[in-house]
């Protein structure tokens, strides 16, 4: 490691802001490009003054008694918001978490300990997913001992089903799909999932980790989507991130589960250390309340009108860079952007090359192995500049590849 000394006397103030704003000039910046690798903005100088709210509670934190009851009226608010945007179940129940794997870990936990009492013949319990599932859910698997399986996609690039149902031995506990998945942007036949579910005993989880915010506004739009939520009867939980299209500051997710009763497989506790009892329904112990702070201002201000606006923005920065890739022509999406992510294929250039050169324009983006694709998170830009200026960084990149533009050794995708 290298070992970096603390200063003998502490810095000025003011050399440490000239230092970070010296050194944030050669970060990318998401806000003012519009970079759409970055989780959407809300724009409207919204995160601003969700910071100040937040700065209310800078240093206040939510373990135990001495929570600040101000503060805990405001989660309170937050998980009834959570539970009517997502349709909770009356006696379903929400949990705030740190991000969507910390959401994920608690439900696997839960599936687990369900199961240890449901199920008690199972001695080596096991997931079966689709191949499209975030990798929190293997990370999961690995801190609570559960195996796992995944299965190949479907032709449609979402859960294959009866490839699922033929990996379910006597040993699964859990089943899940993504609504949508991170690679291919697509919702997975949930109601499909849910039904193999409920014929096996099992545990059915949603990853609504980047849809959970966005889809029930698309729905209020009128987009015609797969049901993907509680309304389909297996599913037991779903996370769904607020620091996604939530389009609160990071640092927040949230985690719902169908039934009150499930709350014992989900709390830690422990009484046998000198301290008293230690109850926790999370893998935090103390944490900062800053970040449900923001939380709280953001939703409250952005309010129903404003969900349903920021999902219309979504929508319409998808149109046009659908519209602008077709016009650029040897490009595709893949098949039809259903929940505010594009991935973007080809049959007739080699994407990794185009990738390198629309790296090289300034324009970070993501990629997926399978099939090739360059991958966009949606912003809901109210300037449509910076969606026609990626549009032009993609047509010149697509210009040099059709020119000969080879890709470099070793380029592949990369999630992080
Ligand atoms: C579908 C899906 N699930 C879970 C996660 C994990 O979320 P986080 O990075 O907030 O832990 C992501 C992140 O992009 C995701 O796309």
């Amino acid at each position: 490691m290298t070992r970096y000394a603390l200063p003998e006397r502490g810095d000025h103030w003011y050399d440490l802001r000239q230092e970070v704003y010296a050194s944030r000039g050669e970060d990318v910046d998401w806000l003012h490009g519009a970079f759409f690798t970055h989780w959407p903005e809300p724009g409207r100088n919204i995160h601003a003054q969700a910071m100040a709210v937040s700065n209310v509670f800078f240093n206040d934190q939510w373990l135990g008694k001495y929570s600040q009851p101000s503060f805990n009226r405001a989660v309170e608010q937050i998980e009834g918001m959570v539970g009517d945007i997502l349709g909770a179940p009356d006696n379903g129940f929400v949990v705030l978490t740190s991000g969507g794997t910390e959401s994920i870990e608690i439900a696997v936990k839960t599936a687990r300990d369900w199961a240890r009492s449901e199920r008690p013949e199972v001695k080596h319990p096991r997931m079966v997913l689709p191949y499209s599932a975030h990798p929190a859910f293997n990370k999961s698997a690995a801190f609570f001992d559960l195996e796992v399986v995944r299965v190949p996609r479907g032709n449609d690039w979402r859960a294959d089903i009866a490839a699922m149902e033929a990996a379910i031995d006597d040993n699964t506990i859990f089943v899940m799909g993504s609504a949508p998945s991170w690679p291919h942007g697509l919702i997975d036949p949930i109601p499909r999932i849910g039904e193999l579910a409920q014929r096996y005993g099992l545990w059915c989880h949603v990853d609504a980790c980047v849809g959970g915010f966005l889809l029930p506004f698309y729905e209020a739009l009128g987009h015609d989507l797969t049901t993907w939520d509680f309304r389909v009867p297996g599913v037991m939980s779903m996370s769904a991130d607020l620091h996604k299209f939530g389009f609160v500051p990071h640092g927040m997710s949230t985690v719902t589960f169908r039934d009150e009763a499930l709350r014992s497989h989900l709390v830690f506790d422990f009484d046998d250390w000198p301290s008293g009892r230690y109850a926790t329904e999370t893998m935090q112990g103390t944490r900062p309340a800053r970040a449900a702070a923001a939380c709280w201002a953001t939703m409250r201000h952005l309010g129903r009108d404003g969900y349903m606006d920021l999902a219309s923005g979504v929508k319409a920065t998808t149109d046009r860079l659908v519209a602008g890739i077709a016009a650029i022509g040897d490009l595709a999406p893949l098949p039809e952007p259903e929940a505010g992510l594009v991935v973007i294929t080809s049959t007739s250039v080699d994407l990794f090359a185009v990738s390198e050169a629309l790296e090289e324009r300034g324009f970070p983006h993501g990629m997926t192995r399978e099939p090739p694709g360059l991958h966009f998170t949606m912003n809901p830009v109210e300037d449509t500049r910076p969606v026609d200026m990626l549009l032009e960084a993609l047509e010149g990149a697509v210009n040099e590849v059709r020119g000969g533009r080879q890709v470099s050794d070793g380029t592949e995708g990369s999630y992080i």
